[in-house]
């Protein structure tokens, strides 16, 4: 037995533009992401006894840590499926075997929180199994990586990379961003999850009704804020197109959104399609403080993060 260890890290949408929805299903975005340093670690538990030819050579998935009675733990895991997926397209340049391997989770990052838990798990299989496999074969190059990755959900290929980056299409297309600086953050969790496309759905339902959610699509004066590298011109230009949804869904988010204003931070939002609420902070020990009170108010549960930090990577 040995083992192969990689982690990925969640993210905040510092800009979630979300226009109309496409013939596919999905919405047109214009989103600005910042990986965290929340992160979840994944381990292949590689069975070098046993080969396998065809099919999945996953044989189990296990999941501990933050959220995770949640996470489904058979083939429809994103992690389950990154594999799956790798490996395929080995299968297909003329790979004829490969060991059969174990999955094992520890959660960092919320389940169904709005900070690509899940993405994150899927971009951690991508590179821990390229690693596996280049014992067989030499490495995709990177575009087809970032291809896989964007069948697999539309924010692996962001969670895959990391740092500070421009994604557009359904989020999958990305481009870097310059960026000074770290921003601290307190981020606080729920007890309940949220569906990533009820929310979109449900923005789709305010909009039919006429509620004035015009989609945000400029970010300009936010790619100059992250050039200054200040949080305080950065708080004002933090934009969230799902955040009205995710508030009519959940009435607690809008309650943690006002606790963390009063208790100081630069800036509330919800992230991605929530519920986990971000605040931003001025420094590491302001985002301390700010958590420490929230939870004192008898909010869930949370963390401190700062970013941008790296995208998926292999342990040595
Ligand atoms: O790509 P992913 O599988 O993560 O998306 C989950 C769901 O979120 C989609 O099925 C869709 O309902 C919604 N979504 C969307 N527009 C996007 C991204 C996601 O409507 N750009």
């Amino acid at each position: 037995m040995r083992e192969i260890v990689a982690r990925a890290h969640g993210k905040v949408n510092l800009h979630l533009g979300v226009g109309d929805a496409r013939e596919d299903g999905f919405h047109e975005l214009v989103t600005v992401f910042q990986s965290l340093d929340l992160h979840d670690t994944l381990s292949l538990i590689v069975d070098d006894e046993v080969e396998v030819r065809e099919g999945s050579i996953v044989s189990d998935l296990t999941v501990t840590g933050l959220d995770a009675r949640y996470v489904p733990c058979n083939p429809t895991n994103l992690a389950w499926r990154g594999v799956d997926k790798l490996v395929d397209a080995y299968r297909a340049r003329g790979l004829e075997s490969a060991p059969s391997v174990r999955i094992h989770i520890r959660k960092g990052i919320p389940t169904a929180g709005g900070m690509a838990g899940g993405s994150a798990d899927a971009a951690a299989a991508l590179v821990a199994t390229q690693a596996l496999l280049s014992d067989y074969l030499p490495p995709l190059d990177p575009t087809e990586l970032d291809a896989l990755a964007g069948e697999l959900g539309s924010d692996v290929p962001f969670t895959l990379r990391g740092g500070t980056m421009l994604g557009t299409g359904r989020g999958e297309q990305l481009t870097h961003m310059l960026s000074r600086g770290q921003y601290h953050w307190a981020l606080v969790f729920s007890k309940k999850g949220l569906s990533t496309p009820r929310v979109f759905g449900h923005l789709d339902e305010l909009r039919a009704q006429g509620r004035d959610l015009p989609p945000s699509l400029d970010t300009t004066e936010l790619s100059k804020a992250l050039m200054s590298g200040s949080p305080e011109q950065l708080a004002p230009l933090l934009v969230n197109d799902l955040q009205a949804a995710a508030v009519s869904l959940r009435s607690d988010i809008a309650r943690t959104l006002k606790l963390g204003q009063q208790a100081g931070a630069l800036a509330a939002i919800v992230s991605g399609s929530g519920p986990t609420c971000a605040f931003l902070c001025s420094s590491e020990l302001h985002a301390r403080d700010l958590l420490d009170d929230l939870l004192a108010e008898g909010l869930y549960s949370g963390a401190v993060a700062h970013g941008p930090t790296k995208g998926a990577y292999v342990l040595d």
